[in-house]
């Protein structure tokens, strides 16, 4: 079995992070998003794994990602020349895939557990899709699938009106080589994407055997920034383990589960954890506080957060309201003057989102 990630895409969602790098390199608790499927792929043992990317962000994932070693894999780049649809990218895929079977996995969701389990429901009942699946409160945002009590999938809809079921489509298939048939049969949706719904739709029609995977786990799509947040969130409180690599000096306090990462100085400061440094960082007369990310290269002083994520080379200086669920982007700057500022000055791009609350 073989696996392709898709990590090439528009990324609308979660400007203005995406204008300038890949969401799907957006760290989460300090790791690319990304790389949490590839561990997952590599722990099930599948180790040929193609990363489909696109020509404005792929570089930097190639670059950051490498050839697979740090998974144990062999990574292949799969160029996408446009975000053309899920089907799409599994089409140009093909020379890689051949005949293999293979798991489809989005770059940018998040998914509880591991995959072995769909990959043995996968073979021993010789399937030619297996999707996973899981309730949500609003499946009229989500794809759909209608499943019966064998849990054979009867029929897909994408973002319906009149949800057949509440049982939402999660980024993570399983297909033979028969969707690549499936994939030549179908014509573009009305956004003009090459939809996997319609595919796996056609493999319904076409009587081949079509099964859902429920996840009773979570599930976090990061396309957002209140997602990008609660995967955070989620993730340091259940991965994060207290390592500290860093100086702290004698007047700071460190409380709960904290990673420091090397060359990081907490001079005095409070963390209160789950909190993750990366390294290189200065902080200085700060409070952190818990389901915080602090990426590498990050200058805080005299400032107070939680529930935030930071991400690297951004500076932080003087800000004495509490700034909290936040995402600040890399290498951002953000100074307050004095106390009671007269007047702020900013440089804001575009489409940045800044709330000054009381
Ligand atoms: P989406 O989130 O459906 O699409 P998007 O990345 O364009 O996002 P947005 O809605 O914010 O504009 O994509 C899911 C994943 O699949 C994501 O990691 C990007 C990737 N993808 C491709 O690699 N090729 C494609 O043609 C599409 C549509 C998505």
């Amino acid at each position: 079995m073989k696996a392709i990630v898709l990590s090439g895409g528009k990324g609308t969602r979660l400007r203005p992070l995406t204008y300038t790098g890949a969401k799907q390199l957006v760290p989460v608790a300090n790791k690319p998003i990304l790389w949490y499927g590839l561990e997952a792929i590599a722990a099930a043992g599948i180790t040929e794994i193609g990363i489909i990317i696109s020509p404005e962000t792929g570089e930097e994932v190639k670059a950051k990602t490498g050839d697979g070693s740090q998974f144990g894999a062999n990574i292949t780049y799969i160029l996408q020349e446009h975000p053309a649809g899920l089907a799409h990218a599994v089409k140009i895929a093909q020379p890689f895939l051949g005949d293999t079977p293979f798991v489809m996995y989005l770059g940018d969701n998040l998914v509880e557990g591991t995959l072995e389990p769909l990959v043995d429901q996968f073979k021993s009942n010789t399937l030619d899709a297996l999707t996973l699946l899981r309730e949500v409160e609003n499946p009229t945002a989500f794809g759909v699938a209608e499943v019966d009590a064998q849990g054979r999938i009867l029929r897909l809809v994408e973002k319906p009106k009149v949800p057949p079921s509440n049982l939402a489509l999660v980024g993570v298939y399983l297909f033979s080589n028969a969707i690549h048939d499936a994939i030549a049969q179908i014509q573009p949706s009305a956004r003009g994407e090459l939809e996997i719904t319609d595919a796996i739709q056609k493999l319904i029609d076409l009587e081949r055997k079509v099964e859902a995977y429920q996840l009773r786990g979570w599930w976090l799509d990061t396309g957002k920034k209140d997602d990008l947040l609660e995967a955070n969130r989620i993730i340091l409180d259940t991965c994060l383990q207290c390592r500290i690599f860093g100086e702290i000096d004698a007047p700071s306090q460190v409380i709960g589960r904290v990673e420091i990462g090397k060359g990081t100085k907490i001079i005095n400061s409070t963390i209160r954890g789950p909190v993750t440094i990366g390294d290189n960082c200065h902080i200085e007369n700060c409070f952190i506080g818990p389901y915080s990310s602090i990426a590498s290269d990050v200058t805080l002083i005299d400032a107070d957060l939680e529930h935030s994520v930071i991400l690297q080379g951004a500076q932080v200086l003087n800000i004495h309201q509490r700034i909290v669920d936040s995402v600040i982007g890399q290498r951002a700057f953000l100074k307050e003057a004095q106390k009671r500022p007269k007047a702020l000055r900013f440089m804001i791009g575009d489409d940045c989102q800044i709330e000054l609350s009381s």
